[in-house]
């Protein structure tokens, strides 16, 4: 049996791609900070959300902020004492603030930003990879995160985020090198507008009336389901994608384009 320890569980992109690996037979360790920001206008994940997606069979629920590396390494130890290793980390975790520009940003929020964002995932690979290094060879450990179509594009209004998402790609090939011919990859995907609370968000940060308004700047001109990005994310957490290392993967319905 694969297993799998995913942050921001408790909906969204994260909830869809628990989903998912519980589906395809992975255990999953379902991690999610599930309480509002002091710093952030807008509702995190609940408990009672993240206690929905732990409902499924082979979820197990398990509470950490991921700019605390003490409590994430807590959470891999739980994977590792309940299913004896672990083989994917998938850092999903992520909140938006701006909507001024740069220099008129609250420092507590650009602060937030970038310390869950990217060093979130940071403290992520910190733990779990000496984690899947410790699977027995041959190994087809996985290291994943949840980049966005903003490490590549200059978003105005969303310069902490625009900084944190490019900070993600870049670790991601630097891990992907660092990761060499261990059995462990590390790859990204770079989601599009997918329909979630942090989309409703930015366009509140946007002065946009919904979500639904980011639909036509994407080629495919609809809003991506959060499953859409799961099932990419299914496919680079298994054997098959050991091809693949350091890349950041476009799931955005051509939004990069
Ligand atoms: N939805 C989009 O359009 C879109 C596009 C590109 C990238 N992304 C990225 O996808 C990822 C998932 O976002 P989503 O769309 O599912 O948003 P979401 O707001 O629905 O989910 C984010 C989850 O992360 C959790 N979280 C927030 N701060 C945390 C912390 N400090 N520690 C642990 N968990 C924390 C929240 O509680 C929530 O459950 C994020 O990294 C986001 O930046 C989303």
């Amino acid at each position: 049996m694969r297993t799998a320890l995913v942050t921001g569980a408790a909906r969204g992109i994260g909830a869809a791609t628990v989903l998912r690996l519980a589906r395809e037979g992975y255990a999953v360790l379902a991690v999610d900070v599930a309480a509002d920001d002091p710093a952030l206008p807008y509702a995190m994940g609940s408990h009672a959300e993240l206690t929905a997606v732990a409902a499924q069979p082979g979820v197990e629920a398990f509470v950490a902020d991921v700019r605390d590396f003490d409590a994430l390494a807590a959470a891999v130890a739980e994977a590792e004492r309940r299913w004896g290793g672990l083989d994917v980390a998938v850092a999903a975790a992520g909140v938006i603030a701006g909507g001024v520009p740069l220099w008129e940003v609250p420092p507590e929020q650009e602060r937030a930003v970038l310390e869950i964002d990217l060093y979130g995932v940071v403290n992520l690979a910190r733990a779990a990879v000496p984690a899947l290094l410790r699977r027995p060879e041959p190994r087809s450990g996985r290291f994943l995160a949840v980049a966005s179509a903003a490490a590549t594009r200059g978003l105005p209004m969303l310069a902490a985020y625009c900084a944190a998402k490019a900070g993600v790609a870049g670790l991601i090939r630097a891990l992907g090198a660092e990761l060499g011919d261990s059995g462990v990859t590390a790859n990204a995907v770079s989601p599009g507008s997918t329909g979630t609370p942090i989309l409703a968000e930015s366009a509140r940060l946007y002065d946009l009336p919904e979500a639904a308004a980011f639909a036509g700047q994407q080629p495919v001109r609809r809003l991506l389901d959060p499953a859409e990005v799961a099932a990419v994310l299914a496919f680079l957490a298994g054997p098959d994608s050991g091809a693949m290392t350091g890349a950041v993967v476009p799931v955005d319905g051509g939004l990069a384009l």
